[in-house]
Parts: structure tokens; sequence; C-alpha cells
């Protein structure tokens, strides 16, 4: 699969190209249509410390380039991409590099959320940091069972979530695994931080929930700058322009790097049509 040129060209759609130098000439188209960024360095359980070092010093450059170009982008990271398989001390080094940096120019810094098995360490290491520095915030999963738990610690120590339904497999212990089920925690969780988080981001390209927020904000008076929607790039163009023009805060999760193939693998998993089009062209090539 990596090495197919069809799969490369699909990745293409959700991927802004090979370099920061991609990342930033899309995010700045991006940003002409009204709507910000979050830029991620595409890779993710690196095996060696000096491969984590060697993305957290991509990383610092990434927040310097935002600050000195005016772009209206923060990061989003992996923690495995930092070393936290090898050594939780050096990743949380790795990173609290990246956070005092973004607090120093003014950025921000999201942790995203990997497979169930990280939830517990990476919610221990934002909260550790936020104690120190506010330019951390984090995602939640709808999918896992004990987010309405997190949400509700999260809100009380005033730190930023992203919610998104989750994009790992996960066994029925820890995840509900009805699409019914994830959608329906999600609203309820989606209230719970419209109402009572800090600045919270809703990410989905979902129409049906995207509405019920639009509708639970409306009638809470909630301003429109007083959370943000998030989606993925690439995927609902028509929906993103439709919600900016409604004077919605939106923000769009801009990958770039070398390293698509689990971010393609991911994206190609929430979409069956998807996989069988690569694959009956992967057959016939
Ligand atoms: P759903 O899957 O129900 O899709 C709703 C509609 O969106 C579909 O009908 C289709 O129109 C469109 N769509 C969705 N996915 C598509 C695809 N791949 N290709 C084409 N169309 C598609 N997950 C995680 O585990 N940890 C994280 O940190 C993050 N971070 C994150 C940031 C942002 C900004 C977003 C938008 C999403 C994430 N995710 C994530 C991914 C998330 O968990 C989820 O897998 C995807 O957003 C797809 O779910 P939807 O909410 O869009 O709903």
């Amino acid at each position: 699969m990596e090495t197919s040129a069809l799969a490369r060209r699909l990745a293409a759609r959700f991927v802004a190209g090979d370099t920061f130098a991609d990342g930033l000439e899309a995010g700045r188209r991006i940003n002409r249509e009204n709507i910000a960024v979050t830029f991620d360095r595409l890779g993710e359980s690196v095996t060696s410390l000096a491969e984590a070092e060697a993305a957290r010093d991509e990383y610092l450059r990434v927040i310097e380039e935002i600050s000195h170009h005016h772009v209206d982008a923060n990061v989003s990271i992996k923690l495995t991409q930092f070393g936290m398989d090898i050594s939780e001390t050096a990743c949380r080094a790795n990173v609290e590099q990246l956070v005092r940096r973004a607090r120093d120019r003014n950025g921000f810094v999201r942790i995203d959320m990997e497979s169930s098995e990280y939830t517990e360490r990476t919610l221990r290491m934002v909260n550790d940091l936020h104690a120190q520095y506010e330019t951390v915030g984090t995602v939640i999963q709808a999918y896992l069972r004990r987010s309405e738990k997190d949400i509700e610690t999260l809100c009380r120590q005033g730190i930023r979530v992203r919610l998104c339904k989750g994009a790992y497999l996960e066994p029925a212990e820890v995840a509900f695994q009805a699409k019914s089920d994830v959608d329906r925690n999600f609203v309820h969780l989606m209230r719970i931080l419209l109402a009572a988080g800090t600045y919270p981001a809703i990410a989905t390209h979902d129409e049906k929930i995207i509405q019920t927020a639009k509708d639970f904000a409306g009638a809470r008076n909630l301003s429109r700058d007083s959370f943000e929607f998030q989606m993925l790039y690439g995927i609902r163009r028509d929906l993103q322009r439709r919600l900016v023009a409604e004077g919605y805060r939106l923000r769009l999760y801009v990958p770039f790097g070398k390293a698509w193939y689990p971010y393609f693998m991911r994206r190609l998993a929430e979409r069956p049509a998807n996989v069988l089009f690569l694959a009956r062209h992967l057959l016939r090539g």
C-alpha cells in the first residue's frame, strides 16, 4: 500500500504535502477563507529517542513559523511521536518544550488522543503541563465509556477539550461499539462541554450533530466565538464553507509530512466506500 502510486494519490486528498512549506501554503489558503488551522506533522509511534527529538525540533520550527508568518494556526501532536512508548519522562520533557514555546509565541498545543492504552497517561500529562502552562489542551473520544468522567474533570480544571468520535479499533469493555451509541454519547458530552467547557472544539463532519450543536448554543445564547467547530482537511468542503458563511468559527486539521500511512488508514476505515475504491484499483493494477 505504501508504495502504491494510487494510494499516495488518494492520501493526497487528506494530506497537504510532504513538507511544512506545503502545510504552510495550505494553511494560508485556508486562512483566506476565514478558517483557522491546526497543523499535524505526521508521524507516530517512534522507536528511538533520536526520532522523538527530531519531531520535537520540527514542531518547534512549526510554532516559530506560525508566529513569524502570522498564520491563524496552532499545532496538534501525538505523544507516541515524542517517545511515550520509550520513556514517559523523555516524552514529557519534549512536549514541555513545545508547550513553553507555544506560550512564548502566543500559540497553543493540542495533544491528540491515540488508542485507549494511552488515555490515562495522556490525561495525566496534559493535567500536569496545564498546571504550569495554559497553552495546552487535549482531545476526548465519545466512543470511550470513561469519557463523561474525563470531560467533567477537564471542565473543572478549565482545560480546553476537542471532542471527536474516536478513530481507533477498541474493545467493547472500553468503547461503545454501535455507531448510534457513539453518536448519542457525542451529543451528551457535547452539551456538557458547550455548557461548562473552556472554549470547546466540536470536531465532526456529522451534519445532524453539528445542527444539534448550533441549536443548543442558540437556545443558551452562547456567543459564536465561545466555541469552535473542527474538521479534517479534505473532508466536507461544502459543510466547511456553509458554517463559516453562517458566522461560526471553524478550524481545519491539516496534516503534512511523509509518514501518511497510519493517518490515511484511519481515514479509509471511516469510509468503507474509500476502501472498496482503493482495493478495486490495487487488484487491477
Ligand atoms: P462520521 O464518521 O459519522 O462521519 C460523518 C460524515 O462525515 C460522513 O457521512 C461523511 O460525509 C464524512 N466523513 C467522515 N469521515 C470521512 C472520511 N474519512 N472520508 C470521507 N468522508 C468522511 N480521532 C481520535 O481518535 N483522536 C484524535 O485526536 C482525533 N482528532 C481529530 C481532530 C479533528 C479536527 C477531527 C475532525 C477528527 C479527529 N479525530 C480524532 C477523528 C474522529 O475521531 C473521527 O474518526 C472522524 O472525525 C470521523 O467521524 P465524524 O465525526 O466525522 O463522523
